[in-house]
């Protein structure tokens, strides 16, 4: 097994001003480590503001000037820094974005999604791509001229996803690709990325449907508050007992089809001294509450649970 994408050890957080001008380190990240193998399809799952795109942005280089990074990124083995991120961006590794606001206001759609062409067999090459690509999301040529402005939600979404595709990335990192897309064109966009990971390619798919990341991906890590608190087999997604975390349990037991046992409670804000899932957990041991639980490997599956955790449970 290749690997394609290694993110390490990521943290990243925002300087916030409280009360005038003091200053406050607020963390979205904490201690973030995955990857993707060439031929597999990782799913990031979890919950709105728990550092998905920021992650995303993380490795295209695309991070808000106000974030502070660490950690290290790296792609077929070498650690990427900035410059080598801006360089592979668009080529090597390519971004479906959340939102639609990243077409270009100013250039037509079909325009954006060619790009740069060498010469006229060139551009005749990708024009004759970048149509077929089009058609089969059910854009017709009237979309070709158009401007961003033009385009409804949907539209631009299934634009911005022919985009990356027509770049036949070796990473493609999807962020939320499928939400406000017709049946067709969600089941045409996991058949085209499964289509990349079976060419060899690499796909961070970040999602908040179950369903898509169980179809999808090989893998799927579950973030909570900003860390990866599971990664598992997505066969074993189908059945709360094959996981091992007690949040990732529950996430499972609130799908409709599992009788929608929702859980109480919200995901802390702030940075706790021990587990993060701590004050949520019915399975709460003493060391929890002051001791923050390591990613560790369980098989070839990984939790952040002190109940995996042969040396500090026995102390328990
Ligand atoms: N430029 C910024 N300045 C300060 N905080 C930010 C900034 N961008 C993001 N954040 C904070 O970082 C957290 C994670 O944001 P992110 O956009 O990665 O969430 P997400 O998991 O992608 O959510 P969603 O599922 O809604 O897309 C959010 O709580 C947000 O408040
Ligand atoms: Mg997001």
């Amino acid at each position: 097994m290749v690997e394609l994408l290694d993110v390490s050890n990521l943290s990243i957080s925002f300087t916030q001003y409280v009360r005038g001008l003091q200053q406050r380190e607020l963390k979205v990240i904490s201690d973030l480590s995955l990857n993707v193998n060439e031929g597999e399809v990782v799913a990031i799952l979890g919950s709105s503001g728990s550092g998905k795109s920021l992650l995303a942005h993380a490795i295209l280089g695309i991070l808000p000037d106000n974030a502070t990074c660490y950690g290290d990124i790296s792609f077929k083995g070498k650690i990427l820094t900035e410059d080598d991120k801006k360089e592979m961006r668009g080529k090597n590794i390519c971004l479906i974005p959340q939102s639609v606001n990243y077409l270009d206001p100013l250039m037509r759609v079909s325009q954006q999604a060619i790009g740069k062409t060498k010469d006229e067999q060139d551009y005749k090459c990708k024009k004759t791509h970048q149509r077929d690509v089009f058609s089969k999301y059910g854009l017709d040529e009237s979309v070709d001229d158009m401007y961003p402005f033009e385009l409804s939600g949907g539209m631009a979404r299934k634009v911005l996803l022919s985009t990356a595709l027509l770049s036949n990335p070796e990473l493609l990192v999807a962020d939320e690709p499928t939400p406000g897309l017709d049946a067709k064109s969600v089941e045409e966009t996991i058949k085209d990325i499964r289509k990349l990971a079976e060419d060899g390619k690499g796909v961070l798919l970040i999602t908040h449907d179950i369903e898509v990341a169980i179809r999808t991906a090989n893998r799927i890590a579950i973030f909570y508050s900003g860390y990866v608190i599971e990664i598992n087999k997505a066969e074993n997604f189908k059945n709360a007992d094959n996981l091992m975390h007690p949040y990732s349990k529950a996430l499972i037991d609130a799908l409709p089809d599992n009788g929608f046992k929702l859980t109480e409670g919200t995901q802390p804000l702030k940075e706790e001294t021990g587990c993060i899932y701590y004050k949520n957990c019915s399975l709460r041991k003493a060391i929890c509450k002051d001791t923050k639980p390591l990613l560790q490997n369980v098989g070839d599956n990984k939790v952040r649970c002190h109940l995996y955790s042969e040396e500090e449970y026995d102390e328990t």
